[in-house]
């Protein structure tokens, strides 16, 4: 079977499940094929306390920027010490990091949208594909409501950059049935959150919201909502509609 075919039968397979019947179904049907991107957020900590309670054997993995909160490093280390799984953490290339330093600056990503997406190619989405080398499948906390370009997604997908099947077993949780989660099963989460902080990136690049604003305004608030994002979730299914607002 294609893995066209194959997306579309665990779709309709797992249409109704429950975020924990998904990642059970993922673990049964990838067994440690498949592993888990978090970046700590509270989304990814919701998951990652699922898994604990019914797939421990999935492996999670962090992609450390380098230019993480201390907070974000705070939580990790607590993350790792409460959960006793495998919990990965990957890095930049160093010296494409000193190239790239060297040859546009410190704080390159302020200068244009190219110049972000170079770090974030760098910082980001090479240590992603390293992450991936060894799985069918990964695991990701995106969520439709997050954003335009996220908004026509399904729990199963093909990542066409890293040729992978993506899951995202809480595609169609709100912001609130998050939180809800957190409060119920006293998960531990960024303290960034509780200042405005809604979704979390490197510091430099993510800023607290204002009353109102869309939840990822704060990251590369500079650009236009189009650009915002960073290469690890390529959509293309999104032909830039903008009449689908969140
Ligand atoms: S991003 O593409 O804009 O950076 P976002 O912060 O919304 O992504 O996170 C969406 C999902 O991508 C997370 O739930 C997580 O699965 C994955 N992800 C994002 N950043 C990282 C990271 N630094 N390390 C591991 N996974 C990440
Ligand atoms: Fe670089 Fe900012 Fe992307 Fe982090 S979010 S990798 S600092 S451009």
């Amino acid at each position: 079977m294609d893995q066209k075919n194959k997306i579309k039968e665990f779709v309709e397979k797992t249409k109704g499940f429950s975020a924990e019947e998904i990642i059970a179904f993922a673990y049964k049907s990838f067994g440690k094929g498949v592993n888990f991107a978090s970046s700590l957020g509270e989304e990814d900590q919701v998951i990652t306390d699922i898994i604990a309670k019914v797939a421990p054997q999935i492996e999670i993995f962090t992609l450390d920027t380098g230019r993480l909160f201390s907070e974000t490093y705070e939580l990790l280390a607590k993350t790792q010490k409460r959960y006793p799984m495998t919990f990965k953490v990957y890095y930049p290339d160093t010296k494409a990091v000193e190239e790239m330093v060297q040859k546009y600056g410190i704080n390159l990503f302020y200068e244009s949208v190219e110049n972000r997406k170079m770090c974030c190619g760098i910082r980001k989405v090479e240590p992603l594909r390293r992450a991936l080398a060894n799985v069918d499948a990964w695991m990701t906390g995106l969520r439709r409501e997050q954003s335009i370009t996220r908004s026509n997604l399904e729990t199963f997908e093909w990542d066409t950059i890293n040729k992978k099947i993506k899951i995202n077993p809480l595609i169609d949780w709100s912001l609130e049935d998050v939180r809800q989660y957190i409060k119920e099963h006293n998960v531990d989460v960024n303290p960034l959150h509780a200042k405005r902080f809604i979704s979390i990136s490197c510091s430099c690049c993510t800023r607290a919201i204002k009353p109102g604003e869309d939840i990822r305004a704060g990251r590369w608030w500079w650009e236009n909502p189009e650009s915002k994002e960073c290469g690890l979730h390529n959509n293309p299914k999104w032909k830039g509609d903008r009449s689908k607002k969140t």
